[in-house]
């Protein structure tokens, strides 16, 4: 049978894009296409102060997969190869998952999602803008980089998650295993090493989201 693909005007594009940012930032995207990684763990006993560290850890999590859509969102609309840019929406449908797990973890603790995603998202959109327009080999550099980065991120949190938090712990751990997969997927595709001073902004720009995003 004959596939036919729908042509969309620049107009069109443009409110595509817009209803993307707005369900990532509402909250309405998050239902995810896979099993909730903690689904059967049991809910664990937590004081009042460990509710509050893990849901700090959590926001920031949820902070960094709104970065995620952003980035890869940008990186598909910058793409100058049709095949890259598929591969860049698949990505952020993928990471659609984690930013639902995180945001359902959030109201299990009844907390609430950082106050400042919409700055965050608009900030790594025009990263993924700058990764996109410098070329493919570039941006895929960008997306091994980041990947690589938010593995070493969620080892941290795997540490420093209260010990019976289990719930988080496993949530975390499947988006450690898909990060990973993914830096290695972009490896594979043909991605440039970045310089070492980007990788070094990279991680000076994450630190300052991460010390931010766990109070608000
Ligand atoms: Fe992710
Ligand atoms: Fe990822």
């Amino acid at each position: 049978m004959k596939k036919f693909s729908r042509q969309y005007s620049s107009l069109d594009q443009a409110c595509l894009e817009f209803d993307k940012i707005i369900r990532t930032l509402s909250g309405k995207n998050n239902s995810s296409e896979r099993d909730y990684p903690a689904e059967n763990i049991s809910h664990p006993y937590l004081s009042d102060k460990q509710k509050k560290h893990s849901a700090a850890l959590m926001r920031i999590n949820h902070a960094g997969e709104v970065c995620a859509q952003a980035l890869y969102h940008a990186q598909a609309i910058s793409s100058h190869d049709k095949k890259l840019k598929e591969k860049m929406q698949q990505a952020a449908l993928e990471e659609n998952d984690h930013l639902a797990w995180c945001n359902q973890r959030l109201i299990e603790l009844n907390s609430h999602t950082s106050y400042l995603n919409p700055f965050w998202y608009a900030g790594s959109f025009a990263i993924g803008l700058a990764a996109g327009c410098a070329g493919d080999k570039w941006s895929l550099g960008f997306v091994a980089e980041t990947e690589q980065q938010v593995v070493k991120h969620l080892e941290k949190h795997l540490n420093h998650l209260p010990k019976n938090d289990e719930r988080s712990f496993h949530i975390l751990q499947q988006m450690k295993k898909d990060e990973a997969a993914h830096r290695d997927h972009a490896i594979q595709s043909g991605a440039a090493v970045l310089p070492n001073f980007i990788k070094k902004i990279m991680k000076i720009t994450s630190a300052v989201m991460v010390k931010i995003s766990y109070w608000v």
